[in-house]
C-alpha cells in the first residue's frame, strides 16, 4: 500500500482548529485501507516563536524538505504584535514558500449552489462561479531586496519594498497558467499594472511571448486594478487570472467574498516538478488567517482547510478520485443546510467548526457505503 509522509504545521488562532478537522479526514482515509498517511506535526508561527523565538526552526524545515506534502493551517495575531519583524510569525509561512521553492499559489474561487445567497453578490452575479486565481509565490515585493527602514539625515525614517521580476519567473508562472487553462475553459487573464511598474512592462511582454506555445487558450492582459473591480462587477467572466505575489494576495481575498466567505478558499502552493522523479515539493493553505476574532470559540469554517487537503490528495498524491470524493462530500454537506457561522443567512441555524468535520466525515461514509 502508498505510503506518503504528511507534515501538519497548524500555526496558530484557528491554525490548530480547522486543521484538527482535517485529521479526522486524515484518518478516515487511513483507516480505509487503501492508502496510508504518515502524519507528523510541527509549530510554526507564533507558536514556534514562544517555544524557540524563531517562527519556524531549521528542525521543521527539514520536515518540510522531506516531507511528500505540507498541511498548513494559518499563523499570526495580535499576541506577536511586538515581536522583531524577521521573527514575526508570517515569516515562518514566507521561509516554508521560499525555501521549498513554492512558486505557484493556485487559490480556486468556487460558488457552491447552495452557498450563492451567503456571497456578497447577488446570485445571478456568483452562481456556477468557478475561477482560479494563479499567484505567482516566491517573487515581487514579498521578496525583493532591498527591503528596510532606515532613519535619514534629518531624523526622518524611509521605509522601502522592492518589487523585482525576472523573465524566468514570469515564464513559468505563466506556463502553469496556461496549462491550467487548457484543462478547464482555455481562457487565462493577465493582470498587472504595466502603466505604472516596469515589473509590469516585462510582465505583459514576457506572458505575450509564452502564449505563443499555447494558440489553444485566449488570453487577455488586464491591469490589476480593474481586474479587482471586474472581479465585483461580473466574476464569471474569468477562467483562471494569472498574477504576482502582491496583486494575487488582495485579488484572491476579493474572489473569496464570492464564494460566501474567506473561510470557503483553500490553495495548493507547487513547486517546480523534478525531472528525475517526476515529484514537486508543496504546501496546502486555506487562504485566510488565523482569524484572531473568533479564534478559540469553535466557530471557524473548516472547509478552507478540508478543500486545501483534496486539493493535497489531487496534486501531490494524483489520488483524484479520492479528491473528488472529498469535494463531493463537502458539496452534500452545504447543500444539506450544515453552515458555519460565516456562510449562514442572517437568523439561521449554525454549526461549529468540529460539526462540520463530523458532516463531511459522515458524507463520506455515506458516499462510499
Ligand atoms: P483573517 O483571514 O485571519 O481574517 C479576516 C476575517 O475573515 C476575520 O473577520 C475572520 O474572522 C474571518 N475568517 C477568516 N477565516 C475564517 C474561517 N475559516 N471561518 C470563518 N471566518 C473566517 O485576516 P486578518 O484578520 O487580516 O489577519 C489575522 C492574522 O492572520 C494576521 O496576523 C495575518 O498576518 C495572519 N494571516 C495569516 C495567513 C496565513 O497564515 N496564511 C493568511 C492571512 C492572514
Ligand atoms: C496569504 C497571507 C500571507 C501573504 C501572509 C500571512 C504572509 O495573507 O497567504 O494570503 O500575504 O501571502
Ligand atoms: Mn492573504
Amino acid at each position: 500500500m502508498t505510503s506518503y509522509n504528511l507534515l501538519i504545521l497548524p500555526g496558530d488562532g484557528i491554525g490548530p482548529e480547522v486543521a484538527g478537522e482535517v485529521e479526522k479526514l486524515v484518518a478516515w482515509f487511513s483507516n480505509r485501507g487503501t492508502v496510508r498517511f504518515e502524519v507528523e506535526k510541527d509549530l510554526v508561527g507564533g507558536a514556534a516563536y514562544d517555544a524557540s523565538g524563531l517562527p519556524i526552526t531549521d528542525e521543521t524545515m527539514q520536515r518540510a524538505l522531506s516531507a511528500d506534502a505540507v498541511l498548513f493551517g494559518a499563523v499570526g495575531g495580535p499576541k506577536w504584535d511586538g515581536v522583531a519583524y524577521d521573527v514575526r510569525p508570517e515569516a515562518g509561512l514566507l521561509r516554508l514558500r521560499k525555501d521549498l521553492g513554492l512558486f505557484a499559489n493556485l487559490r480556486p474561487a468556487i460558488c457552491y449552489p447552495a452557498l450563492a445567497e451567503a456571497s456578497a453578490l447577488k446570485r445571478e452575479y456568483v452562481d456556477g462561479l468557478n475561477l482560479v486565481i494563479v499567484r505567482e509565490l516566491t517573487g515581487g515585493v514579498y521578496f525583493g531586496e532591498p527591503k528596510e527602514v532606515v532613519t535619514l539625515e534629518n531624523g526622518e525614517k524611509r521605509a522601502v519594498d522592492t518589487q523585482i521580476y525576472t523573465t524566468h519567473e514570469i515564464e513559468r508562472i505563466a506556463r502553469v497558467a496556461f496549462e491550467l487553462a487548457r484543462r478547464r475553459q482555455g481562457r487565462v487573464a493577465s493582470a498587472e499594472k504595466r502603466n505604472v511598474m516596469k515589473t509590469g512592462v516585462l510582465w505583459h511582454q514576457v506572458v505575450s511571448e509564452v502564449h505563443k506555445d499555447y494558440p489553444d487558450v485566449a488570453l487577455e492582459h488586464i491591469l490589476a486594478d480593474n481586474c479587482g473591480m471586474q472581479l465585483v462587477r461580473n466574476p464569471k467572466q474569468f477562467d483562471v487570472i494569472v498574477t504576482d505575489n502582491l496583486f494575487g494576495d488582495l485579488l484572491s481575498d476579493v474572489a473569496a467574498m464570492l464564494t460566501g466567505s474567506l473561510g470557503m478558499l483553500p490553495s495548493a502552493s507547487l513547486g517546480a516538478e523534478d525531472l528525475v522523479t517526476g515529484k514537486r515539493r508543496a504546501l496546502y493553505e486555506p487562504v485566510h488567517g488565523s482569524a484572531p476574532d473568533i479564534a478559540g470559540q469553535g466557530l471557524a469554517n473548516p472547509l478552507a482547510m478540508i478543500g486545501s487537503f483534496a486539493m493535497a490528495l489531487r496534486y501531490s498524491f494524483g489520488l483524484v478520485q479520492e479528491a473528488d470524493l472529498v469535494e463531493k462530500a463537502v458539496a452534500n454537506v452545504l447543500a444539506a443546510g450544515v453552515r458555519t457561522k460565516d456562510i449562514a443567512a442572517p437568523g439561521a441555524p449554525t454549526v461549529g467548526t468540529a460539526e462540520v468535520g463530523d458532516a463531511v466525515i459522515r458524507e463520506l461514509d455515506a458516499l462510499t457505503q
